[in-house]
């Protein structure tokens, strides 16, 4: 197989300067929008579909689907209402539904053999819950991700505050990349691949934006914009410029935080992480400004703000406030008497990993590759049979965690948001987070109240390296 680098390269030419013109202006959230505050459940049912992800003239792309589109059907409640969806499997494999970010019931939260079994084909399951928090969430499946999410089955929810600051749209940027082959279909030989699970996880060669190769959001002059951006990718770290635009952070995983200019324009985003981010369109009617991801000094085109040629909303952008109110996150995290829990990470390619714990038996690290298990966390692969640690609901917990391998991780913890420490004190104004990215040798406290009661996910969110070894869970009893 090509190198992946090469492939993505290659892909700039063929499906994002292949000589066709720019998708017309597409609809952002209207059209695949549902409200899910009305009695009966939505229902979320993931089958084949074939869309058009790349380019018009490019072919059309089998996928899996929720309700034929990707992303799946928006979910939108106001903080307090009741989400009800049913999942019904239409896909020739066990699925779930697992909601991103939400502090849920633990029986709600989707873990297929943790919190409920995987719904076989055919079947379905229902899901009721009431969000604790409003903010930007998604929800994709819990069993085999890493294939069933790369094919498409994810979708975004949103929690929306009883009185959000004023904007003229407030549009999701479902952020993806898709490795796809030379008849525009998913790579499908390369699911699984050792290299992809050993390495950075499966990088694609094709960037959507709620599932087109571009995504044009038409804008008056003046406008203020407020933008959910959402990581859906496998693994590919999103590094983001916003050209000519001036990007002010006012929430990280769903959670308010004190708004913060991003003066370069420059956004980067783990997979799995949220970002909201407020954008005056400050530009001359008739203008364009690309939205771009600029990893590794390449340049692919997500999508443009395309402004109106003539209208102008206002001359001076919004005067009125941005900050989020908050959410019923206690503020404030009380260090004394913590449970201080060292999470180790080892393995991977250049990892130097002898050996490792796997079901119940210590493997070296040739029996380990056979089993397509290449990474533990304190020197356990896989989800193990016990907690990595069992706690009392209400206690502080301080996850030490420590990089040892050459390769960043989203570490992504399920039911609770937690923040990143300065040694042995919450940074100031460190956000409220529920995907933590390590950067590799990186060493990173990262502080949570246990106060969801349950079996709760501690995993990496490159959904190969989780496939490949990087998964724990622990328990917040009663
Ligand atoms: Cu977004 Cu455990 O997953
Ligand atoms: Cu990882």
């Amino acid at each position: 197989m090509r190198s992946v680098t090469n492939m993505f390269a290659a892909s700039r030419r063929e499906f994002i300067f292949g000589g066709a013109t720019l998708a017309g202006l597409a609809a952002l959230s209207p059209g695949w929008a549902l409200g899910a505050s009305n009695r009966s459940p939505i229902i979320l049912r993931p089958s084949r579909a074939d869309v058009q992800l790349l380019l018009d003239g490019e072919p059309r792309t089998r996928v899996w689907a929720y309700n034929t589109t990707v992303p799946g059907p928006l979910l939108r409640v106001r903080q307090g209402e009741t989400v009800r969806a049913r999942l019904q499997n239409g896909i020739d494999s066990p699925t779930t539904i697992h909601w991103h970010g939400v502090r849920i019931d633990n029986a709600m939260d989707g873990v297929a053999g943790l919190t409920q079994e995987a719904v076989a084909t055919g079947d379905s399951f229902d899901y009721t819950f009431t969000p604790p928090d409003a903010g930007t969430f998604w929800y994709h499946p819990h069993n085999r991700s890493w294939e069933q999410v790369a094919r498409g089955l994810y979708g975004v929810l949103v929690v929306d505050e009883p009185d959000p600051p004023p904007v003229d749209q407030d549009a999701i940027l479902a952020l993806d990349d898709w490795r796809i082959d030379e008849h525009g279909q998913i790579d499908d030989a390369s699911f699984g691949s050792m290299h992809d699970r050993s390495h950075a996880g499966r990088l694609g060669n094709a960037f959507t934006v709620n599932g087109r190769s571009v995504q044009d959001i038409p804008v008056r002059s003046g406008e203020r914009l407020r933008l959910r951006l959402c990581n859906t990718a496998n693994a590919r770290v999103m590094n983001l410029a916003l050209e000519q635009h001036e990007p002010t952070v006012i929430a990280t995983d769903g959670q308010p935080v004190a708004p913060r200019a991003l003066g370069d324009g420059r956004i980067t985003l783990a997979p799995g992480q949220r970002l909201d981010v407020i954008v005056d369109m400050s530009l001359a009617p008739g203008s364009r400004a690309e939205i771009t991801e600029v990893t590794g000094g390449g340049r692919l085109v997500g999508g443009a703000f395309v402004y109106d040629a003539v209208a102008v909303a206002r001359d001076h952008p919004l005067d009125a406030s941005i900050r989020l109110p908050a959410n019923p996150l206690s503020g404030q995290i009380d260090l004394d008497g913590a449970l201080v829990v060292e999470l180790v990470m080892e393995g991977g390619a250049m990892g130097g990993m002898r050996e490792a714990l796997y079901r119940g038996r210590t493997l070296d690290i040739r029996d380990l590759v056979q089993e397509g298990v290449v990474w533990a966390f304190n020197g356990v692969a896989g989800r193990p049979e016990k907690p990595l640690f069992d706690v009392k609901r209400g206690r502080t917990v301080v996850l030490r965690m420590v990089n040892q391998t050459a390769w960043p991780h989203a570490m992504h913890m399920h039911g609770h948001h937690g923040r990143l420490l300065d040694t042995t004190e919450p940074r100031a104004g460190a956000p409220w987070l529920d995907t933590v990215l390590v950067s590799p040798r990186e060493q990173l406290s990262w502080a949570f109240v246990a106060d969801n009661p349950g079996k709760w996910m501690l995993h990496c969110h490159m959904l190969e390296h989780q496939a490949a070894g990087m998964t724990t869970w622990f328990r917040v009893s009663g």
